[in-house]
């Protein structure tokens, strides 16, 4: 197995709280916003099962090296989930017992479409299609990085820094290993490269939306990245991407903010010409 891999294992551990103090945590609370947010960070991060299934679709999975990644990466990203709720429910707010599959219910158009068409694409781009979904993999653990820190940032809520950043600093380990093992496959097939960026562009949208709805989207995002942040974070994301080969100059984040917004505005503009014919 090479270096880089064995090093990854070493330091790979279930995020660590048993030093946090959960009655300050209980005693300072969570607000509105954060109880929201933590809610929609848990959720998705319960989701990564069924992510995991995707993956072991896949020739890649069962190379040594990327079995012990994937192995790894989904411990880590289930105690994300499970300490999250573990926070949510110190502080007043525990979630259902049957969370997992209440969530899984909300599937939205477009997970329906990679759940169908993900495995067929995966058969008949049996070479390409790890390249694409390695490359969907480093933007939600891009974006899902970003989000911590921001939380991080602006909580009150000692426990909940501290465990924004324990869990921060394992994204950040799997966002690198996303993008550079995407980046390898990318710069070794120009099939894999369009293949990627077509299907990115078709049917890529940020974490979570898959199961939750765009104004739960909407609403997290200008909680995390409120005015000039969500536009340098848009950027960022943007601009990061693009560096993969094939994927230069992809505008994934700012497509999907600006159609978003132009719905918003169509209803809008709906309701308000159905308020006036009522008037
Ligand atoms: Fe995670
Ligand atoms: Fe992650």
């Amino acid at each position: 197995m090479n270096s880089d891999i064995e090093r990854y294992i070493a330091v790979s551990a279930k995020v660590e709280t048993k030093d946090l103090d959960w009655d300050e945590a209980r005693r300072v609370g969570l607000t509105d916003d954060e109880q929201f947010v933590l809610t929609y960070f848990s959720d998705i991060e319960s989701q990564t099962i069924r992510y995991m299934r995707m993956l072991l679709q896949m020739k890649i999975a069962f190379k040594p090296a990327v079995a012990a990644f994937l192995t790894t990466w989904s411990y880590e990203e289930f105690f994300h989930g499970y300490e999250l709720a573990n926070l949510l429910a110190a502080c007043g707010h525990p979630l259902e017992e049957d969370r997992l599959e209440r969530v899984k219910k909300k599937a939205r158009l477009n997970e329906w479409l990679e759940e169908i068409f993900g495995p067929l694409l995966s058969r008949i781009f049996y070479h390409q299609f790890p390249a694409v979904y390695l490359s969907f993999g480093a933007i939600q653990e891009l974006t899902t990085l970003k989000g911590y820190e921001h939380l991080r940032h602006f909580t009150r809520n000692p426990a909940l820094k501290v465990l924004c950043e324990r869990i921060a600093k394992q994204e950040r380990r799997h966002f690198a290993w996303y993008f550079n093992h995407a980046r390898e496959l990318l710069s070794e097939s120009l099939c894999a490269r369009i293949l990627a960026r077509r299907l990115l562009e078709f049917n890529w949208v940020p974490v979570g939306a898959g199961v939750k709805s765009p104004d739960e989207v909407k609403r997290l995002f200008s909680i995390l990245f409120p005015a000039e942040l969500g536009r340098r974070l848009v950027r960022e994301v943007d601009e990061k991407m693009g560096t993969l080969p094939g994927l230069e100059g992809i505008k994934l984040m700012t497509n999907y903010f600006e159609k978003a917004k132009r719905q918003r505005e169509k209803t809008e503009q709906t309701e308000i010409t159905e308020q006036t014919e009522i008037l």
